[in-house]
């Protein structure tokens, strides 16, 4: 594996241009700094989010491109300064690798609102070189942006919450979402939106699910434990709802419009867009007035809430909902991913899929 002087060679499966194909790409990671923490990597759920970025959907991508954002890993070499993790601890790494530490949002750790936060791939890295992310055989990570996870969590049922479990308990916490009794929904089941279930119900929330077809009902009810389940195009079912929820997390992936959702707000009601859409979306001021609503959007959740996020998972006795596939599958997975066939998160059982051979 190398020595702390050694830059090493990995390899990973890269999107080289935007028709998103992932295939083997070696490249080589940074030595492993004082404040560094050298990961081999277990598994790596894959978020709708890497499919947006694969597919240069929000016209940023940058190639070749090692995707995955959901990262369960092992310790194998701690920088010296690292005094958090140790070496044969399985630790989760999500979204961000890097933010500046002294503006605002990082000095009130909430530093996924800093501006000069570091993507854990897509992006550069302070060094120059281009982040890589989970879809590989190791990543070297700051610290700071590592988890550890709760011991005996299994590795893949964790992945999911590294992204799509912090993604909803992170608005859920800020807007004072959190206590009991309240009404939410959930619009769109996947891989967001089942996480989302899950953890409002834990909290002791009445969960409408919104879906847009009648498929995922039983699953719904049955294993994800949701109270009510609504399909969008079932106009008198939705009416029969409105002035209903207390919140909305919206999960949609592509432009879809508000005002069949807002109607389903009471008073003081909140539309959490989470989607991330690149077009314009629509409605007219009233949907809002006439009912004081509010629509906003969240962005991932700080490692302080990712740490929270864990341990009110392993309290309640909470896990992702998954299929586990090996590398060679993951562009199906991707492609299933875009129709809407996944059964509510892909996971990359990336250690067995032995990339070095
Ligand atoms: N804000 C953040 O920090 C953050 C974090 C993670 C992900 N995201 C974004 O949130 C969105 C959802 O992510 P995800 O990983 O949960 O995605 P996902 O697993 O694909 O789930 C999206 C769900 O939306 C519904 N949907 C409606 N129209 C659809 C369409 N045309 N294509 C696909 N799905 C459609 C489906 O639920 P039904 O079958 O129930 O209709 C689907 O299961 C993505 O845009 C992603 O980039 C944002
Ligand atoms: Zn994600
Ligand atoms: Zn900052």
């Amino acid at each position: 594996m190398g020595s702390l002087e050694t830059e090493r060679s990995v390899v990973g499966w890269a999107a080289k241009d935007p028709s998103g194909v992932l295939s083997p790409y070696t490249y080589t990671l940074r030595n492993t700094g004082a404040e560094d923490v050298y990961i081999k990597v277990i598994c790596c759920g894959i978020c709708h989010t890497d499919l947006h970025q694969i597919k240069n959907e929000l016209g940023m991508s940058n190639y070749p491109m090692v995707p995955g954002h959901e990262v369960v890993g092992e310790v194998v070499e701690v920088g010296s300064d690292v005094t958090n993790f140790k070496v044969g601890d399985v630790v989760g790494v999500g979204v961000l690798v890097g933010c500046c530490r002294n503006c605002r949002p990082c000095e009130s750790d909430i530093e996924q609102y800093c501006n000069k936060k570091i993507w854990s791939y897509n992006d550069v890295y302070t060094d120059g070189k281009p982040t890589q992310g989970g879809f590989a055989e190791a990543m070297v990570v700051d610290q700071k942006f590592l988890v550890k996870l709760p011991d005996g969590m299994s590795p893949e049922q964790a992945a999911p919450l590294l992204c799509a479990g912090v993604t909803v308990y992170s608005p859920l916490s800020h807007f004072g979402l959190k206590k009991s009794g309240l009404r939410g929904g959930i619009l769109g089941l996947g891989g967001v939106g089942h996480m989302g279930v899950k953890i409002a119900k834990a909290m002791g929330h009445h969960v409408t699910v919104i879906s847009s077809s009648d498929k995922k009902r039983v699953e719904a009810v049955e294993h994800l434990g949701a109270d009510e389940y609504l399909v969008s195009s079932d106009a008198t079912r939705m009416q029969e709802a409105a002035d209903s929820l207390d919140y909305i997390i919206d999960t949609v992936p592509v432009g879809h419009p508000l005002e069949p959702y807002l109607s389903l707000l009471k008073l003081d009601g909140k539309l959490i867009l989470m989607g991330v859409i690149n077009t314009p979306l629509q409605f007219v001021t009233p949907m809002l007035m006439l009912g004081r609503k509010i629509i906003t959007g969240s962005f991932i959740g700080s490692m302080k809430e990712t740490k929270e996020m864990l341990e009110f998972c392993e309290e309640k006795g909470l896990a992702s909902m998954i299929e586990v596939i090996k590398m060679d599958y993951i562009n199906t997975a991707f492609e299933r991913l875009k129709k809407n066939d996944v059964r509510y998160r892909f996971v990359v059982d990336v250690a067995g899929s032995k990339l070095d051979q």
